[in-house]
């Protein structure tokens, strides 16, 4: 633990005197500590500056799916969402962060139907009955936000209309469990105990993860778990929740494309993504 008497300057940054900060915080943390044996990282809360930029970063995420949820329609190609995420967001001084990223060759990712995640943007018309996720990410003055959403393009089948809901549900489902000393466990167990009792699966192949100062931290945040079990939540943790539900198997495979994750079995997948933030007593949705 730390050495800072009560009269120091706290570590988080904020210039105040420990006792005024994160005193009491440390202390509570340290008896919890105690109770489960093990040390908590820390570094994976943010302090209030953090906070304020990975906000910034948030509510553009926020804003670039806005434009695409305006314009998203039959006869659109993944390449124009493509320019739209890119223009929007270097236009608002951010860099889109999947650009680059390990290599990926566009600045957002567009998964349609069978596709659980990493769809790589290019000359595919969006047609009536597709559902396509839209997945997003800046970087602001360093930080970052992670969001992504569901589109049914035109009118979609009773099957796709059912699971895009019931996906969204399990995100909104696991965020109801953000508070701290919660455990990622119980974020997940709200997942899978929704999406399973009515007949979906959880891909366990991909999670959320820590977001902030870099797009991928830690911890890996699944989307099945049991209750109690996993990483405690802390005040000041940011991370994402992005559950990808399918109507069939789990199972996923990876293109020869090295990105483009499908479904084994051709089965339609849905994803909904948020930042979160864990606040003193729950969360805050920060995309
Ligand atoms: N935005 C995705 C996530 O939710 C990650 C995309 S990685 C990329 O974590 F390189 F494909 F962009
Ligand atoms: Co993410």
């Amino acid at each position: 633990m730390n050495k800072l008497s009560r009269n120091d300057v706290c570590w988080c940054g904020s210039g105040k005197k420990y006792k005024k900060c994160h005193m009491d915080q440390d202390v509570f943390i340290s008896n919890i500590e105690e109770k489960v044996g093990y040390t908590i990282p820390r570094d994976i809360m943010k302090t209030q500056e953090q906070i304020e930029g990975i906000r910034k970063s948030c509510k553009l995420t926020h804003d670039v799916l806005d434009i695409v949820s305006e314009r998203i329609k039959v006869g659109v190609t993944t390449e124009e969402i493509n320019t739209w995420v890119h223009e929007y967001t270097v236009e608002h001084n951010a860099y889109p962060a999947p650009l680059g990223y390990g290599g990926f060759p566009k600045s957002v990712c567009t998964s349609i139907n069978d596709v659980i995640c990493h769809g790589i943007p290019c000359e595919t018309v969006l047609k009536d009955g597709d559902i396509v996720n839209v997945d997003v990410s800046c970087i602001l003055d360093g930080y970052y936000g992670d969001a992504s959403r569901m589109y049914i393009i035109g009118e979609g089948s009773k099957a796709s209309v059912d699971l895009v809901r019931v996906s969204k549900e399990c995100l909104d489902l696991g965020i109801e469990q953000v508070k701290p000393f919660n455990t990622l466990g119980d974020i997940g167990n709200a997942i899978q105990q929704h999406a399973e009792s009515l007949g979906y699966s959880v891909v366990y192949d991909y999670g959320g993860h820590g977001v902030g100062l870099e797009f991928h931290e830690e911890p890996f945040v699944a989307h099945i778990g049991k209750k109690g079990e996993g990483t405690i939540l802390l005040p000041n943790m940011t991370f994402t929740i992005e559950p990808m539900i399918n109507i069939g198997s789990p199972d996923t495979r990876v293109l020869d494309d090295d990105w483009t994750a499908v479904t084994t079995d051709g089965s339609l997948s849905s994803q909904w993504e948020h930042t979160i933030l864990v606040t003193q007593t729950g969360y805050e949705i920060l995309t």
